[in-house]
């Protein structure tokens, strides 16, 4: 019998980091389609205070146009998920828009390079609302084709720019390497011929992928850095610049998919009358968080590659695209500006709980939905939504029973999802159950005011 690690099997070559990452994502998106929210949520996923925050946002912008201007408003979105964040802009957008400066002149574009995320977004119903004001293109983002020049009003996207190609630089002793990887996998979690399944791998072969059994996850990847230099690079004199405020030993995504959607906005949006390329991702804010020593700079989610975003780098490629106002900060803080109050996620109130590190994950889910709960007294969302929670796997009866009563008894105007947006004054508003639940007064004070991060969710404008 053989009882040694698995063998694991090459599923290529090495190549530069970005090269495989593009690859394997392709296959994700192209394979799961809107199911990649069974897989993790986003901020804009199920809440709608990120959408809301844009849609007043833009709103003002429109109103700050002449009134001689009616010509249509192009948006476009870029990397779009399941819908959401469109159909609650849109939904915002109408009911603020009392003089109709804005919504009756927009055509708003759902963009993606997947037709499974395609087909899911034209079944989302909260978009069928607004038949007529959206549409949706199959489109990739880092394509420069299609639309001519100078036509669009504003472009978003979230979450998409650490999906995109991200090479990975090392600065050591004044000589620059590159990041190459290697997927490897045990054959043993593979079905049927070995060769069959590569040759499928390796042409992205999407129908006959996804009658396989998950396979994405089990990669193991091999890293090793080769020497280079930047001669050949996209924005190669920006990367050499910056690397130069980079210290030894760092390493350092220089994400290069994202400066070809920087390049694309700028050539689509149309000078003097637009709102600009808006971006929300997670990454590094500053220098100061670029240099900070072992923070991570990628993240695998069952099997999707995804890279942290180096702001600095964009703001600078943005710069030398020809963007005049570049301008970047915390999402937390957009969003703050916004409502008027601080603001975190359900899920940074229930990490500061001074038991949840001993807890059981079980445990952790049921104290998330009875502090869901306890919010719940006072938040009230716009738009009816039932909770989707699912229990993990080997959870015991009595939390699995427990659960689902706390779910059955979810208010269906209460917080929608874990990574929603929660005020302060919700969280006030819900104290003493707090307090009955276990936080403490200094639980609830470091949510609000955390200690610096290297990695946290930003956002980027580009005019
Ligand atoms: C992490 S998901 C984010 C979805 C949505 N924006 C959200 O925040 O919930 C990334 C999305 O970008 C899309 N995407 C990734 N690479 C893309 C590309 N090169 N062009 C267009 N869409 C892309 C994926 O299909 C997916 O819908």
């Amino acid at each position: 019998m053989n009882s040694g690690p698995p063998a694991l099997a090459a599923l290529g070559d090495f190549h530069p980091a970005d090269t495989w990452q593009v690859h394997v994502n392709h296959i994700f998106y192209g394979t799961k389609g809107p199911g990649i929210h069974n897989h993790f949520q986003t901020y804009v996923s199920r809440d709608h205070r990120l959408a809301h925050a844009l849609a007043d946002a833009f709103h003002s912008f429109c109103q700050s146009l002449p009134a001689d201007d009616t010509a249509p408003l192009e948006v476009q979105e870029w990397g779009v998920g399941n819908g959401n964040l469109a159909a609650r802009f849109l939904s915002r957008l109408r009911d603020i828009d009392s003089t109709g400066c804005a919504y009756p002149r927009l055509q708003y574009t759902l963009c993606d390079y997947s037709l499974e995320i395609l087909k899911g977004v034209e079944a989302n119903p909260h978009l069928q609302d607004h038949a007529g004001r959206f549409a949706t293109a199959h489109l990739d983002a880092r394509d420069m084709g299609g639309l001519a020049p100078h036509s669009l009003t504003w472009v978003l996207s979230n979450e998409i720019w650490d999906d995109l190609a991200t090479r990975v630089l090392i600065k050591s002793q004044g000589t620059l390497y590159e990041e190459y990887l290697q997927p490897l996998i045990d054959r043993a979690v593979l079905d049927g011929d070995f060769e069959t399944f590569l040759n499928r791998f390796e042409n992205a072969d999407l129908e006959a992928l996804q009658a396989q059994p998950p396979f994405l996850e089990h990669i193991v990847w091999e890293r090793a850095f080769q020497r280079t230099d930047l001669g050949d690079w996209p924005f190669g004199e920006v990367v050499r610049q910056h690397m130069e405020s980079i210290g030894d030993d760092i390493p350092v995504p220089i994400n290069a998919g994202a400066f070809g959607t920087l390049e694309k906005a700028h050539r689509l949006l149309a000078p003097g009358r637009s709102f600009g390329y808006t971006g929300f991702d997670y990454g590094m804010l500053d220098l100061e968080h670029l240099n900070w020593e072992g923070r991570p700079y990628f993240k695998l989610y069952g099997g999707q590659y995804t890279s942290m975003v180096n702001f600095p780098l964009l703001a600078d490629v943005g710069r030398a695209i020809g963007f005049q106002n570049v301008d970047r900060e915390p999402q937390h803080t957009f969003v703050h500006r916004n409502l008027g109050e601080p603001v975190i996620s359900l899920v940074e109130l229930v990490q500061n709980h001074p038991r949840v590190a001993e807890m059981a994950p079980w445990d952790v889910d049921v104290l998330m939905l009875e502090t869901l709960q306890a919010l719940n007294n006072r938040y009230r969302s716009p738009y009816p939504n039932r909770l989707d929670y699912p229990t993990l796997p080997g959870t015991p009866k009595k939390q699995r029973k427990l659960m689902q009563q706390l779910i059955q008894n979810m208010n269906a105007r209460g917080v929608p999802d874990t990574v929603a947006y929660i005020t302060e004054s919700e969280v006030r508003a819900a104290d003493k159950t707090l307090r009955k639940l276990g936080y403490r007064e200094k639980d609830i004070q470091r949510s609000f005011h955390p200690a610096n991060a290297a990695i946290q969710f930003c956002r980027l404008t580009l005019r």
